[in-house]
């Protein structure tokens, strides 16, 4: 099978990172990298640390606007599917490198497989939420990361070849904890802390919630240890928050991965607007406070590990106070083999 994975931001660093391990050695995998993620400590790092396949094609598309930055990809990831002839195209997620590689594929007579099909926020301002039901609905093999996502997908029609395979984003959890056991982050970081990260357009490009969620941090009982996202720097500064955000946190670079899992691992709380670290604090048994009105991880609210609170500050230092371990844990989203019924998977369906 010759399959032709594509990724770009941070978050598909990880979740590949378990897929590719399974298809090296049984089958062709050709790693195309957009560029969309280009700092190296938001894309070099995983590489290194995961272990990745060097890319085989990397497009530098860099950052722009979304119709800009896509059909970039879509110029590139044109030829190559061309010139290559790939089995299928593997994407993971709901970022603009997925929705141009779905594009892409749809449009060639390539089959299409999406991993983390199925998840719905019902919220159409976030760009994500465009990207991962377009590309669901350009998908030939569904892989839902459980049960209620893949429900999700009949009510919208589809039904054929969706697979509940579990998340590869806890396969790579699980290995890297593994690896990890033990050591420390060398990061300065106090006994106890709430972990915060902030990314989203949402909250970034909004001045008033990025705001509120600064002063939500400068009134909470523990210190608050902040990962920031360039863009959320960018933003910070042109609003003329910066002073503010650094008075109120601790505002550091991004931190490697094996970094940010003992951090979220060793915190209180962990408050973010991210997809993947709600999912990642849920894993580590570390309450989550997650500052959106909607959420794709219904699963995680319901079993009492998330709350949503959006960019209140009241909510969100309220939910922070009185944030908990509830009493027990259910299996979400599989066991940690998400990427072995992958592969196994696309064995069968692709043809
Ligand atoms: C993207 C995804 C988002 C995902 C996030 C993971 C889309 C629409 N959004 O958001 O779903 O949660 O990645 O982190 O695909 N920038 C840098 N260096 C980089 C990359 C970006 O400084 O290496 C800055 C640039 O100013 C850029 C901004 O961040 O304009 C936004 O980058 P972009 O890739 O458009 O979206 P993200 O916010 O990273
Ligand atoms: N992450 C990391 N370092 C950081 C912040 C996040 O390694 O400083 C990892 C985190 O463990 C998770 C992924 O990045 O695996 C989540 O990416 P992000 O929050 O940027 O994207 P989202 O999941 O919201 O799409």
């Amino acid at each position: 099978m010759n399959v032709l994975s594509v990724v770009g931001a941070r978050p598909q660093f990880v979740k590949a990172a378990a897929v590719s391990q399974q298809l090296r050695g049984a089958h062709d995998e050709l790693l195309v990298h957009t560029g969309q993620h280009y700092d190296p400590e938001l894309s070099e790092v995983f590489f290194e640390e995961l272990a990745l396949p060097e890319p085989a094609f990397h497009l530098g598309v860099g950052s722009d606007s979304h119709a800009t930055q896509t059909a970039e990809m879509m110029l590139e990831l044109e030829r190559i599917v061309d010139d290559e002839s790939p089995d299928v195209v593997l994407v993971y997620g709901d970022t603009n490198s997925t929705l141009a590689a779905a594009l892409v594929a749809a449009k060639s007579s390539t089959q299409l497989a999406h991993v983390e099909a199925g998840l719905r926020s019902y919220d159409w301002s976030m760009p994500e939420e465009v990207n991962r039901r377009l590309t669901d609905h350009c998908s030939d093999i569904l892989f839902a990361p459980g049960q209620h996502a893949k429900e999700t997908l009949a009510q919208e029609g589809i039904s054929e070849n969706v697979f509940v395979s579990g998340d590869v984003m806890y396969d790579t959890l699980v290995q890297i904890s593994d690896r990890l056991h033990g050591t420390e982050t060398g990061l300065d970081v106090p006994d106890e802390y709430v972990l915060a990260t902030v990314h989203r357009a949402k909250n970034t490009d909004d001045r008033d919630r990025l705001e509120s969620i600064i002063d939500a941090f400068s009134q909470l009982h523990v210190p608050v240890v902040f990962p920031a996202h360039p863009r959320t720097v960018t933003a910070l500064q042109e609003y003329g928050l910066w002073d503010r955000a650094t008075e109120a946190a601790r505002v550091i670079d991004p931190v490697t991965y094996g970094q940010f899992i003992t951090l979220v691992e060793d915190a209180v709380c962990v408050a973010t607007d991210s997809g993947g670290v709600q999912k990642e604090a849920f894993y580590l048994d570390t309450p989550c406070v997650t500052l959106r009105e909607t959420t794709e991880w219904v699963e995680t609210v319901d079993a009492g590990w998330n709350t949503l609170v959006g960019a209140e500050t009241s909510r969100i230092v309220d939910a922070v106070r009185t944030a908990v371990d509830p009493p027990a844990k259910p299996e979400l989203y599989g066991n940690g083999n998400a990427a072995a019924r992958i592969v196994e998977q696309l064995e069968r369906s692709v043809h």
